[in-house]
């Protein structure tokens, strides 16, 4: 497979706000320099922003997406895809909320809308919007993600300089 995310998901304009209508916050797809601030300010704190920079950042099926208020991103995450495979599996990382937007359902309403995009470019680009995502989730916000339908299928194990973290995995059909 050679075609890689199109305009509609680079772009920083929002296409859809999904279930955030009057919530004060939309979410879209954006370019990683949008988020790489949150995203070193909460998971890389104390470190230069570049120590918050992903080998696979630009790499041809990365999706970026962001939530933000007015003109302030609030909330990021990147997903990764691993594309070689019968069901495509695409990695969460840096998903991040700012800390004075926390709790209040940024986090709930950037994954869910992310998964639907997720599901629409697969489709758009395999044929089939069937998609595995997984994660190393930090032990802090395994309760988050069950609560997002992902499941634990590891023990718990140790990312050198970043804390303790579980494995976990969501089918999308
Ligand atoms: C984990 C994180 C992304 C969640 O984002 P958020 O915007 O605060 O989450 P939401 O407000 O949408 O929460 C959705 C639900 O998850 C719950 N939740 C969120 N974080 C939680 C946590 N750490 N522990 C337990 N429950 C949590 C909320 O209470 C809410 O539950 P409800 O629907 O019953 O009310 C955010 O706390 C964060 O950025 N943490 C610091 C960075 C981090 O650890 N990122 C994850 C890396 S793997």
């Amino acid at each position: 497979m050679t075609c890689g995310p199109d305009e509609r998901f680079r772009s920083n304009e929002p296409y859809g706000s999904d279930n955030t209508e009057g919530a004060g916050f939309h979410c879209g797809p954006v370019g990683v320099n949008d988020i790489l601030p949150l995203r070193a300010r909460e998971l890389r704190a104390g470190k230069p922003m570049d120590s918050a920079r992903f080998p696979e950042d630009n790499d041809e099926h990365t999706l970026h997406f962001a939530a933000w208020s007015e003109n302030t991103v609030i909330g990021c995450l990147t997903l990764i895809g691993n594309t070689g495979k019968k069901i495509p599996s695409w990695q969460l990382r840096g998903m991040a909320t700012d800390r004075n937007w926390q709790q209040k359902g940024i986090g709930r309403a950037l994954l869910n809308f992310s998964e639907n995009r997720l599901r629409e470019y697969c489709l758009a680009h395999f044929g089939n919007p069937e998609v595995r995502i997984w994660c190393n989730a930090r032990t802090g916000a395994v309760p988050f993600y069950k609560g997002m339908g992902y499941k634990v299928i590891s023990d718990e194990f140790m990312i050198q300089k970043v804390g303790l973290h579980y494995k976990m995995e969501k089918n999308i059909l």
